[in-house]
């Protein structure tokens, strides 16, 4: 998400740092920073906005000083982009500095009982209390103090962190977040991308999970989480400069649902304490959570196919009626809202112009508005009465991915909190759920694992003009996304329906070798999809189904089968997107398309 740049060698530091830290500009942030010992006191310069800034406050470096750094841009997660958010976080004499990439997941219980032992915190970051931690363990040798602290700490990390008492040194540790060490004649290098450092050397090491590492000017020691030493061998860089902006993958599209796993673990995990769903965000109680009367979920393209299937698992778990709408249709159609209802709006930029002015009529009517957003502190989250943000980090292709994943976790997890709340779940059936919900970041990628046989399938179909994307009940909500992914990137006329809906027009567009992809994955309705997959198949069309990995009998009417991992009924769009996913940008890329900036489409909808 964020970028880590640190360094450690003859050169001056702060230049090395603002170097790196530009070549990972464009993977987005909202402020950078860094620290710099100077041979007496670790300084610090941090500065919102962009990059420039910092450059222009530290004089291109010169006010920074020093041999020894590490340096960050901030995407922000936890608390607003802002001076004081920006890393590098210190503990309260300043002497240890820290950057980090990833999410602390206990960082609120930490906090507390670092709170409770005199400890005071200045951001609202999570990162915060790594620092204070360390300072807390502290014993005089850094090396055993990470290794302490990383015991300590849940979550995705990837640490840079210097120790004034110790100047000759930088340390460095990852979990789940990526982070490398390169080495040449001038000094020794730590950054999140190798992008950072294609201009000093192409020799890396790759820091392991739970693994530090400790860098001196001119050596590297790797160490286990037990500050065992362990040895690693230097890995060459092959890739050019924009290979690896994008990890190797040829587009970013791709990248990012590979980061689906990750980014569903980061909104996931945070929000399950003790087997119970935990959403600060929400600050409601059960009685207000009951008070709903309905739910109005408003946003626009994916994020709206999100609020489809969260309106069946909404209805189905908590049992509260809900509205879905475009936003571009709720503004004007003069919707019924009751004080007493709930708008949920959900959107991956937080700029999007028709849902934030679906906010502004919400809140002309009297109702709260919760925003499922990305992006911290954007319009949409700025004017919503409450935030719950999707921990995505920023998604650079045109087509969502992962931040689609991402908004389905939370969808899922406000509809667990409410069904506890309303009493429509018992404690076991919640168990059960999160069970199934924790289960996901593997499934996902046991299926990306079988990329190959989407990839072939999709290099037959680089030539289709038309293709139906059907099912029932949240399969018709998977086949809206799918059919988006496919039409918006690879230009191939495609459309969802409800299966049932077919035989009443669509149906007559049905010819010879039309392909239908038929999503499969709600038992209760199997029956009833395949006999709609029938109808098509007896007018000719080729039938791809995604179906779960218990429904072999599909083969007795599929052409070509996709099978997903077993997962509750509710959750089966968060698996069955994913083939869907590479299928469209197989086929786009199949067909020569610039598969991230897809023509006559932007990132952030800001205009009506
Ligand atoms: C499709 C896509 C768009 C967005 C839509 C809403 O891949 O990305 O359909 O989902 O423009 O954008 P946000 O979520 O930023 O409000």
């Amino acid at each position: 998400m964020c970028g880590i740049v640190g360094y450690i060698g003859k050169q001056q530091a702060a230049e090395i740092i603002l170097e790196g830290l530009e070549k990972l500009e464009y993977r987005g942030y909202d402020s950078a920073g860094m620290a710099v010992y100077d041979g007496e006191k670790v300084n610090i310069a941090k500065a919102m906005g962009r990059l420039q800034v910092l450059k222009e406050v530290t004089h291109g470096g010169a006010t920074v000083p020093g041999h020894l750094g590490i340096g960050h841009t901030r995407w922000a997660t936890h608390g607003e982009p802002s001076d004081v958010n920006a890393h590098p976080h210190t503990n309260k004499n300043g002497t240890i500095a820290v950057v980090h990439n990833g999410i602390i997941e206990n960082y609120i219980s930490l906090k507390k009982k670092l709170k409770n032992k005199g400890y005071t915190f200045k951001s609202e970051t999570d990162t915060e209390v790594i620092p204070q931690l360390l300072d807390y363990y502290y014993n005089g040798n850094p090396l055993e103090t990470i290794s302490k602290v990383i015991q300590r700490i849940e979550g995705s990390y990837s640490l840079g962190i210097i120790f004034a008492d110790h100047p000759d040194e930088i340390y460095a540790a990852r979990k789940s977040s990526p982070l490398i060490v390169a080495k040449n004649d001038e000094g020794c290098f730590i950054a999140s991308d190798a992008t950072a450092l294609l201009r000093y050397t192409r020799n890396v090491y790759y820091i392991g999970e739970e693994e530090i590492a400790v860098l001196k000017a001119d050596d590297v020691h790797f160490y286990d989480s037990d500050a065992e030493e362990i040895e690693k061998p230097v890995t060459e860089i092959k890739w050019d400069a924009n290979a690896a902006e994008k990890g190797g993958y040829e587009y970013f599209m791709l990248k990012e649902i590979y980061e689906e796993p990750k980014t569903v673990r980061d909104t996931l995990n945070p929000r399950i304490r003790d087997n119970k769903v935990v959403i600060d965000e929400l600050n409601m109680t059960d009685d207000e959570i009951k008070a709903i009367g309905k739910i109005h979920i408003v946003a626009c393209g994916s994020a709206y196919h999100t609020g489809v299937t969260a309106r069946y698992v909404l209805e189905g778990m908590a049992r509260i009626p809900v509205e879905v709408d475009i936003a571009s249709e709720f503004r004007y159609r003069d919707p019924l809202l009751d004080p007493s209802d709930l708008v949920i709006v959900i959107s991956q930029s937080g700029e999007t112009a028709d849902t934030k002015a679906a906010v502004e009529e919400a809140h002309r009517k009297g109702c709260q508005v919760l925003a499922i957003v990305n992006v911290v502190g954007s319009s949409i989250a700025r004017e919503a009465d409450k935030v719950m943000y999707t921990w995505a980090g920023p998604e650079i292709s045109v087509a969502t991915t992962k931040a689609y994943s991402a908004q389905l976790i939370a969808l899922y997890l406000i509809a667990l909190k409410f069904a506890s709340a309303r009493g429509t779940i018992s404690d076991d059936q919640l168990a059960s759920y999160i069970h199934d919900l924790r289960k996901l970041p593997q499934q996902i990628e046991l299926l990306l694992g079988e990329k190959e046989k989407i990839q072939k399938f999709a290099n037959r179909y680089t030539a289709a003009k038309d293709v139906f994307f059907i099912g029932r009940g949240i399969d018709y909500a998977i086949s809206l996304e799918g059919s988006l992914k496919l039409k918006e990137i690879s230009y191939v006329h495609s459309e969802a329906y409800a299966a049932g809906e077919l035989k009443h027009g669509t149906i007559s567009l049905i010819e010879e070798g039309t392909l239908v992809v038929a999503l499969v994955t709600q038992k209760d309705l199997y029956d009833k999809t395949i006999s709609n997959i029938r109808e098509v198949k007896a007018r000719g069309a080729f039938v791809m189904a995604v179906t779960n990995v218990d429904n072999p009998d599909i083969e007795k009417v599929a052409d070509y089968s996709v099978y997903i991992p077993e997962t509750d009924q509710f959750f089966t769009n968060s698996l069955a997107v994913i083939p869907l996913q590479l299928f469209g940008y197989y086929v786009s890329l199949g067909k020569g398309f610039d598969v991230d900036h897809p023509r006559n489409l932007a990132k952030s909808v800001t205009v009506e």
